[in-house]
């Protein structure tokens, strides 16, 4: 397994573990604008087969997990404990200070890697994020100390 740059020629393969894997997942669009910015982009492989991909964002001494994702037919193997790793050592190595993130209530498989991670919750954003039948639903707000 190795873990490298994501680049333009892999948002089909993206876009379908996307999809498949979130409820409300990212457009084509926030992607391509992630590789624009200055966000870091990893995809992560096997013998060529995209396992999963990873986007941060870096500001200062802090950085932002946007997106961590591990396609449906190769969860709970560990693969996503081992892809947070190598975003925490990505991330120590840029003398990042800490990472935060957002995660709804609802998404248990995430709540419990990070908190496996050592992740713990600094707060709740109310009504955060769209949720079914137009309704919202809150944001925990979490941290680990790199
Ligand atoms: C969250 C996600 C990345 C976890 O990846 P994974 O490879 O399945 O996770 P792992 O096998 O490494 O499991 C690590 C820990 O996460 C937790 N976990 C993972 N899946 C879980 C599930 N379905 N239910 C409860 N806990 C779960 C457990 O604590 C697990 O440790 P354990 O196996 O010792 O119990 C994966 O479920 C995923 O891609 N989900 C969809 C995308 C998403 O929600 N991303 C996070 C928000 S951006």
């Amino acid at each position: 397994m190795r873990l490298r740059e994501m680049n333009l020629a892999d948002m089909d393969a993206i876009m379908r573990i996307e999809q498949r894997v979130h409820a409300h997942p990212w457009t084509r669009g926030n992607f391509t604008d992630a590789l624009k910015s200055d966000c870091i982009c990893k995809v992560y492989e096997a013998d060529g087969e995209m396992l999963g991909y990873v986007v941060l964002m870096p500001a200062v001494d802090e950085v932002q997990l946007l997106n961590i994702s591990i396609a449906a037919g190769h969860q709970r193997k560990g693969l996503g404990r081992k892809l947070l790793e190598e975003t925490m050592k990505i991330a120590r190595g840029l003398n990042m200070r800490r990472i935060l993130l957002e995660v709804r209530p609802s998404n248990g498989a995430a709540l419990g890697l990070y908190r496996a991670a050592g992740f713990s919750q600094i707060g709740l954003r109310r009504g955060y994020y769209p949720s079914e039948d137009n309704r919202r639903e809150d944001a925990v707000v979490m941290e680990c100390e790199l």
